[in-house]
């Protein structure tokens, strides 16, 4: 039968705002923005209200700019393309900066530099910065609004591409400023591209300033960014905010603020438990958090409330319960295709906005490992043509290796119904894991709560393309936190010794190794979908349903204790993959050690015993 549908009724095109006009009335925001504006020079003020209006007109711009590219409607639905400046691609670690009044604060992990000094620096880098350009008042809640565990800043900043990014991100515009005008504190972030316009100049497509300044100020809770527009360099409430400042509140307000993705499984019961897990940047959190169970785990089912960043406090009843400050993914776009990742492609196929990748002739999208077959040619990530033979030949990559997409979380088609609880999810246990070719079984168990957080503290990996440096190297990188933790790495370890003291559950403790090579250099593990098999013993420790076996490490799953329906995997196999290598360990615990070494007078003393009883042990 057919349906009548109603005539549409005639909107009066509404009269479109102004958006110098500012949206707040509170004094201490106008003021701070009147002052930034007469340091920074902007030729238009812009308080985004993040309207689909607004965001649909920054977007018009960008095109007619060449920043952006409007993507194929009916292949890509509201998706656009950028290319970043070939020297503007990852997070900056050396040009990061921890300014806490005493150097003793920020440690030896951190930069340093003195906040008077930098801020002097900053006057003058600022002055005129944004010369030409609009600046942008961007409001944003990290959490849902109005969330007792959220928390507010206001960035200004003089790009438009971290305005609509931000607007994936984070919750932004009107329903923050009502939070602000009802008195919530703001943390500052100060935004800019660095590269003022001249009268009559021509703008490029990035904008950015080979001169770089990630800065922090923990004590007075502020953030200066200068001079790049990529990632967490520029959408200051991810990394900068929700991370180093964050790390510092929580300290001071008995929380945790972590590098962590967060997955609700439910068993063929209807039971769930909520786990967290760090893992450092390109080492696997997104596919984590969207597994799909493989074939043999029916009625299993992995929900994702986040995939990056957690905030994680203890309720009432001690129990931990955390949140997802972000409401979008900026994931590694190389590697992700409907085999290894669907939710994801679901995830991005629509209002999503993909940075570095590659562009095809049919005005869509392509990376390394999209598809098995490469399109016979597209426009890489600098603007050239690219054939698979040019890869060849030269082994050019058609996508940046940290090339990414920026993807509402709403659209994952397993997001938690529980993703933007105000109150949080029940955290039952934390995983944390490296990219590790040798030494480190696939999973084991820390004994307790601090030989867990030996186990995290100790965390090596191998550094990835997610920021400038030496590829491959492997690194001690603390609970994932190594570029995050916005103060001295030795309190952060007492920090999470003593959390447990306001626990009256305590969340086990994992480590697992996705990355683990044979002497071919083959993975040994297939990872991906098959780590639900390790998520599966997680869950029976944490309800008592599977006994496991003490090691000198912690307590590891026999063959028999590892669900294996739908996976050809021998004993044999699982022994290599598990196997503990007595030689190995020795210079794994001398790297520990190295990590120590550093740290020593702020080291908490379960830290020192932890490694003496593990070195007995061995
Ligand atoms: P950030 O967003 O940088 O914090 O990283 P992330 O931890 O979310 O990383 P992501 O999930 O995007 O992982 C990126 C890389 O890890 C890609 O190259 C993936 O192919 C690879 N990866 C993820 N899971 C697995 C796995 O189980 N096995 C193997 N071998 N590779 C994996
Ligand atoms: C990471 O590097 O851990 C990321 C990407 O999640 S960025 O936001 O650029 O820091
Ligand atoms: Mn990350």
């Amino acid at each position: 039968m057919p349906q009548t549908l109603a005539a549409p009724a005639k909107s009066r095109p509404a009269k479109p705002r102004n958006p110098s006009v500012p949206l707040s009335k509170n004094d201490h925001l106008l003021r701070w923005v009147e002052k930034m504006a007469e340091l920074t020079k902007p030729a238009a003020i812009h308080w985004v209200d993040g309207s689909q209006e607004e965001n649909d007109l920054l977007c018009a711009e960008m095109v007619e700019s060449g920043t952006f590219i409007k993507l194929n409607e009916k292949l890509w639905p509201g998706c656009y393309y950028a290319r970043s400046d070939a020297t503007d691609v990852a997070r900056v670690e050396d040009r990061t900066f921890i300014c806490s009044y005493s150097k003793d604060a920020a440690g030896p992990t951190n930069n340093w530099e003195d906040p008077f000094a930098m801020r002097k620096k900053l006057r003058a880098l600022f002055k005129g910065a944004m010369r030409g350009r609009t600046m942008y008042v961007l409001p944003f809640s990290m959490g849902p609004v109005g969330s007792p565990l959220s928390k507010i800043g206001v960035q200004l900043t003089d790009s438009p591409y971290v305005v609509v990014n931000m607007r994936i991100m984070a919750r932004i515009g009107t329903p923050v400023i009502q939070e602000i005008d009802k008195g919530a504190r703001v943390v500052p972030c100060m935004h800019s591209v660095g590269a003022p316009l001249e009268r009559g100049e021509k703008d490029v497509p990035w904008p950015c300033n080979p001169e770089k300044y990630i800065v922090h100020f923990p004590e007075s809770r502020e953030i200066w960014s200068y001079g790049s527009g990529y990632g967490g360099n520029a959408l200051l409430g991810k990394k900068c905010f929700a991370l180093r400042i964050a790390s510092n509140i929580a300290r001071d307000e008995g929380w945790m603020a972590e590098h962590m993705l967060i997955v609700g499984v439910e068993d063929p019961q209807g039971d769930k438990t909520y786990v967290a897990a760090a893992f450092p940047s390109a080492c696997g959190k997104t596919n984590f958090a969207m597994l799909i169970p493989p074939k043999g785990f029916e009625g299993w089912k992995v929900w994702t409330v986040g995939d990056d960043i957690a905030w994680i406090r203890p309720d009432e009843n001690g129990a931990l319960r955390a949140i997802n400050p972000e409401s979008g993914f900026f994931g590694v776009a190389p590697g992700t295709s409907k085999k290894t990742n669907p939710n994801a492609m679901a995830t991005l196929a629509k209002n999503t906005i993909f940075t570095n990748v590659a562009l095809t002739p049919d005005g869509g999208v392509w990376w390394e490992g999209l598809t098995d077959t490469p399109p016979a040619q597209c426009t890489d990530w600098q603007g050239k043509k690219w054939t698979p033979q040019i890869a060849r030949e030269t082994g050019a990559k058609a996508a940046h290796p940290n090339a990414r997409f920026t993807a509402p979380a709403s659209q994952c088609p397993t997001i938690d119904p529980a993703w933007e609880d105000p109150e949080g999810v029940l955290i039952s246990a934390i995983i944390f894991g490296g990219r590790r070719a040798t030494t480190m079984p696939l999973v084991f168990q820390a004994f307790n709560w601090s030989a867990g957080v030996y186990v995290g503290a100790t965390m090596g990996s191998e550094m990835t393309a997610a920021a400038t440096g030496t590829l491959g190297k492997v690194r001690r990188d603390p609970m994932a936190m190594l570029p995050f933790c916005g103060y001295h790495m030795g309190d952060y370890f007492r920090h999470w010794i003593k959390m447990q003291r306001s626990l009256s559950v305590t969340p086990k403790i994992f480590h697992v190794n996705w990355f683990r090579k044979d002497a071919d250099g083959n993975f040994m593990w297939p990872g991906f979908g098959d780590n639900m098999r390790v998520l599966k013993w997680v869950v029976d420790r944490v309800k008592g349903r599977s006994l496991g076996r003490e090691t000198p490490i912690g307590w590891m799953p026999s063959y028999s204790d590892m669900e294996w329906k739908g996976l050809p995997f021998s004993e044999k196999d699982f022994d290599a993959l598990q196997n503990f290598d007595r030689e190995e360990w020795r210079r794994e615990v001398i790297g520990h050690e190295e990590l120590f070494i550093d740290l020593h007078d702020h080291l908490p003393k379960e830290m020192v015993y932890e490694r003496e009883l593990l070195i007995c042990r061995l």
